[in-house]
């Protein structure tokens, strides 16, 4: 089977969502242009779509995004924001830290956007859980998903939205047997990931057969969240 994204949505209809899909924000423009030249991965036309439209859809105060690169999605989530939010990008890779600041700087949104260095494994570990966020990006290291979710769902705050990236895999998550070798780790890990997401008892999932695949978690309000007792 030939992996790319096509082994999720037929060709013709992802060209078709990409045709109607123009980015018009030039310096989004000249972001993925850079991506695309320099192999970096950013979210897909698509994704990058539903990610600014669920940003004005829940008008979130506070953003935490796993997985900066150069600045692109937090730069897209930002321009929807509400005026006086903030987001929080974790980022391990000092090159690309450095290039997120200075596009960040660019787009004149070096207020509302922080880019910390750090593993964020570790750094979500050690936040407290009076950081709540009301959206949480998660777009690092994907095998890594199963072991941040506990954290996640620990920082999103009642009726906080969790967005996942890539849980497909180019749609090897869901191939049974015949995905590559050589990422068969991660594969099993991204699974263990969908199966936890499903089964939580703290969240409503659903997931979208989009770009690289994506899933969208609703943390769910409890009577003691509502009430306080
Ligand atoms: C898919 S890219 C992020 C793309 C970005 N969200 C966008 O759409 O513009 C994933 C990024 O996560 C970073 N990353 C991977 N593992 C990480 C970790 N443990 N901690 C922090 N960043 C990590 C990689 O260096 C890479 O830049």
């Amino acid at each position: 089977m030939d992996y790319d994204l096509n082994a999720i949505v037929t060709p013709y209809v992802t060209s078709y969502i990409r045709g109607k899909t123009v980015q018009s924000d030039a310096l989004l423009a000249e972001l993925e242009m850079y991506a695309k030249e320099n192999d970096i991965p950013i979210a897909e036309p698509e994704t990058a779509r539903l990610l600014s439209v669920l940003t004005r859809l829940k008008a979130p105060a506070k953003i935490l995004e796993i997985g900066c690169a150069i600045g692109y999605s937090s730069i897209l989530m930002a321009r929807s924001l509400p005026t006086g939010s903030s987001i929080i990008t974790l980022e391990y890779d000092s090159e690309m830290v450095r290039i997120a600041r200075e596009n960040i700087a660019r787009a004149g949104l070096s207020g509302a956007i922080t880019v910390i260095e750090a593993d964020a494994k570790d750094y979500i570990s050690y936040l407290s859980p009076d950081e709540s966020f009301d959206l949480i990006f998660l777009d690092g290291p994907k095998g890594h998903y199963v072991n941040m979710l506990d954290d996640a769902v620990r920082l999103l705050a009642p009726g906080g939205l969790l967005i996942s990236d890539n849980v497909l895999f180019k749609g090897m998550t869901a191939d049974d047997g015949h995905f590559a070798r050589r990422k068969i780790t991660i594969i099993r890990r991204l699974r263990e990931y969908i199966d936890a997401l499903m089964s939580h008892p703290q969240l409503e999932t659903a997931i979208l057969s989009q770009g690289d695949g994506v899933t969208l978690s609703v943390k769910k309000i409890s009577d003691k969240d509502r009430f306080g007792y």
